[in-house]
């Protein structure tokens, strides 16, 4: 699986273990992971901050404050996170956890988290059977922690038995299986509005004003997020998509203004609305009620704006996390960003007609992710697997 966009934060303790952490931030880092690394000041004897720092490509802490006494902030740390990995976790870390004793900054840190927390520990045979240890573990599982739970071999003491840490592709499994479960879980009891596809304003019985939108995005969209459990209201222009959730109402309109219609009966109720659809910005002012004739050598046909629904979505928004596109050709990141403060938008998705394989018409699309803070950007995927990076993305904003 694809770690992409995820933020693994790994607590470090000090025991002899920790030389291993290096293997496990590799592994990560390769499958897209942002690593960062903090450690307690023991742990610095086992392994070096450098090697660390390193590899996850950051600094490595292990003090509320540096050298030249700037503040490491345990709370951005803790809620930066999407998972927490305490690993090697020593019986001196996990006693601490339990019973929050709060004395450096790994432990703080840990404390300030709101996000799933995995304990890998390591210590010697008599340690891990201790009843204190077996204790700890449980009431840390009761915290709603996860275990990876110690092997049985070697150990540093000459021993041989139950204590070594788990190794760093088990622990890298581990967190990989459960990103893929959770996320195909995530959306249960959501609900979702999605908007997809061109709109046709009508000039006549016969012409329309439209677009080259094919709908496939979000559809792509609506199954993805059917898949994971949400509710789906679909509201579609003419679109050659089909689809295939059961989860998944399909509305299908044809102009602007009934797309305004559908969406603000099912807007209040929705958790997530992610306008997708390349609403056409203008409308015939009067649709003629037969077909205009030819005649002359020219035709005016007067144009009047349409209503912008995703900025009013944004102005009516009460709770529901809102999710806008933007196709540029120019400033890109610039419009795009001006669009999100502007549509009063938690995120948008940004498409540029520059490049190759991005757009309308194609299955596969380019995509970069702003929101007022971040910014990510992915490579060129199919529309499927785009779906799935901007609901990862989603994901990760709601459930913190
Ligand atoms: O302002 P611009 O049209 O570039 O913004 C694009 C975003 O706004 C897309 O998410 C699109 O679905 C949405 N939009 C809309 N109603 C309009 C125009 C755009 O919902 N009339």
């Amino acid at each position: 699986m694809n770690l992409s966009g995820k933020k693994i934060l790994i607590a470090v303790s000090g025991g002899i273990a920790a030389y291993k952490i290096n293997l496990l931030i590799r592994d990560l880092v390769k499958k897209g992971a942002e690593v960062q690394i903090l450690m307690t000041p023991s742990a610095e004897q086992f392994v070096s901050k450098l090697t660390l720092s390193v590899l996850s490509k950051n600094p490595v802490y292990s003090d509320f404050y540096d050298q030249n006494g700037t503040w490491n902030n345990h709370v951005e740390f803790a809620l930066w996170a999407d998972v927490i990995i305490m690993a090697p976790c020593t019986a001196n870390t996990l006693g601490k956890m339990v019973h929050g004793i709060c004395d450096n900054l790994v432990i703080a840190t840990y404390m300030s988290a709101r996000c799933p927390v995995f304990i890998v520990p390591a210590m010697d045979l008599e340690m891990y059977q201790h009843p204190s240890t077996k204790q700890n573990l449980e009431i840390a599982e009761d915290f709603g922690h996860f275990i990876i739970p110690a092997e049985s071999g070697e150990l540093a003491s000459g021993l041989v038995g139950q204590g070594r840490m788990a190794e760093p592709e088990t622990i890298a499994r581990t967190i990989e299986d459960f990103f893929t479960t959770s996320s195909s879980k995530n959306l249960v009891g959501k609900t979702v509005l999605i908007t997809a596809g061109p709109t046709y304003e009508a000039i006549d019985p016969v012409r329309f004003i439209g677009n080259h939108s094919s709908g496939k995005m979000g559809f792509a969209l609506a199954e993805e997020a059917a898949k994971r459990g949400a509710s789906v209201i679909l509201i579609s222009g003419p679109s050659a998509e089909k689809v295939v959730h059961e989860n998944i109402e399909l509305f299908r309109i044809n102009t602007a203004k009934e797309m305004f219609d559908e969406v603000f009966r099912h807007y209040e109720n929705s958790d997530i609305a992610i306008a997708s659809a390349a609403v056409a910005d203008y409308a015939p002012k009067e649709t003629a009620t037969e077909k205009i004739k030819k005649s002359g050598n020219s035709l005016t046909i007067e144009l009047v704006k349409n209503p912008d629904i995703l900025a009013t979505m944004g102005e009516r928004k009460t709770h529901q996390f809102l999710v806008g596109f933007a196709l540029e050709t120019q400033n890109e990141e610039e419009n795009a960003a001006g669009k999100l403060q502007k549509k009063n938008l938690d995120m948008i998705v940004l498409n540029s007609l520059r490049d190759q394989g991005a757009g309308f018409r194609g299955d596969t699309n380019k995509i970069k992710i702003l929101t007022s803070t971040e910014k990510q950007e992915f490579s060129l995927k199919s529309k499927d697997e785009v779906a799935k990076d901007i609901l990862n993305f989603v994901e990760i904003k709601i459930l913190k």
